[in-house]
């Protein structure tokens, strides 16, 4: 159940109440790929710095452990012992971007594994099947993620298969939510919308979709090579075609300032790995932008990352430190480092979420943007 608490502009606060309890949006979720957010970052970690909704991946956990053998430890909350939200997405994406030697049929995706070369095939009633032993909170549905750029001819014959893999998603999942021995009888489905950068497909199908009466509608195939201005524009054009009553969500989307302008065009989910890949390697962010530990004038910086963060990391060590730990490929200088990061990112969500309520959002977000220029390298 979505409910708007209040709007800003185009900008919405809003709630999405779950059997997992209660997301508060906009809202980012942390990746956790494999079922676990790469760093060392454990469920526990989660907790202390804020994090809602975590997001694993349907294929990795398909390929590896097997959804079956997950569904045999009673599901993917269980075996990670996490007992929030976790949206799992389909694998329509990392089958497109992972895989070798790809066949896409009207049935589904035929594909070899990225892990050991395995012959795999996955449909919308696979991608529905494992997403249900998973028994995540919200499924996405199985779609194309068109390369980018993709010929008109290409995207049309692309978008309208999605559509058709929808129809099929939705009623496969209510068939499996009706089935006695599905762990989350309740799963929820968000329909994805595609089209690339053409605005007449994008909003064709956005319009094609809203009547499906989805749990929920995310705008993919973004942030995959075209223009931050295109993609702003593309959200401008969708997001007003999609049901105003149900959440949106910006999928693998993005930096700080597309989150910030995200949520300017009412969405209120995002996901990205940003925040942990570029922890991993010591850059951090701040609101005067991001560092990069590794560079020598932080060799003996006694500051926390960011003075007013209350992150683990802030709390407890310095820049200095934490380089150091770096430069010596200590676990636990990349552990610092994306703690600190998720922690920012979780925060400034919160931020958002009170310039919303307040009715400053438009004044809230220039002054965030110029804050990240004064270091944004
Ligand atoms: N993650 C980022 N973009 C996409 C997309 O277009 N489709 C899916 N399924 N996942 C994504
Ligand atoms: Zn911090």
């Amino acid at each position: 159940m979505y409910r708007i608490i209040t709007t800003d502009g185009r900008a919405k606060r809003g709630e999405l109440t779950t059997v997992h309890g209660t997301i508060q949006t906009p809202v980012f979720m942390n990746v956790g790929t494999v079922g676990a957010i790469k760093g060392a970052v454990s469920t526990m970690d989660l907790h202390m710095i804020g994090t809602q909704v975590e997001l694993s991946n349907t294929y990795h956990l398909h390929v590896r452990p097997g959804d079956t053998v997950i569904k045999k430890l009673g599901g993917l909350h269980r075996f990670m012992n996490w007992d929030r939200p976790i949206l799992t997405d389909s694998g329509g994406f990392q089958v497109f971007s992972l895989t070798s030697l790809r066949k896409i049929k009207e049935e589904g995706v035929y594909f070899h594994s990225h892990i050991d070369g395995r012959k795999i095939f996955m449909g919308p009633e696979e991608s529905m099947q494992i997403q249900s032993n998973l028994a995540s909170t919200i499924a996405m549905a199985f779609d194309e993620c068109a390369p980018y750029p993709a010929d008109r001819n290409y995207m049309v014959n692309s978008v309208n298969r999605t559509t058709r893999w929808l129809k099929r998603c939705k009623d496969e999942m209510s068939r499996l939510n009706s089935l006695e021995d599905t762990i989350n009888p309740h799963q929820l489905l968000f329909g994805i919308n595609q089209g690339g950068t053409y605005e007449d497909i994008r909003t064709d199908h956005a319009k094609t979709i809203a009547e499906m009466e989805l749990d929920g509608y995310a705008v993919g195939g973004l942030a995959v090579g075209e223009t931050h201005a295109e993609m702003y524009h593309i959200l401008d054009k969708v997001v007003p075609c999609l049901p105003q009553d149900k959440p949106t969500y910006l999928m693998g989307v993005g930096t700080p300032a597309n989150i910030l302008e995200g949520v300017d065009r009412g969405i209120d989910f995002f996901d990205c790995v940003y925040p942990s890949r570029n922890g991993r390697h010591g850059h951090v962010y701040t609101n005067h932008g991001k560092l990069n530990l590794f560079n020598a004038r932080y060799e003996l910086d006694d500051r926390p990352i960011e003075e007013e963060c209350q992150c683990p990391a802030c709390r407890n060590y310095s820049r200095a430190y934490i380089r150091h730990l770096l430069k010596a490929k200590e676990m636990l200088g990349m552990r610092l480092c994306v703690l600190h990061n998720l922690y920012f990112y979780n925060h400034l969500m919160e931020e958002i979420r009170e310039a919303i309520e307040e009715h400053r959002y438009s004044a809230f977000k220039k002054a965030k943007l110029e804050g990240f220029l004064i270091n944004d390298k």
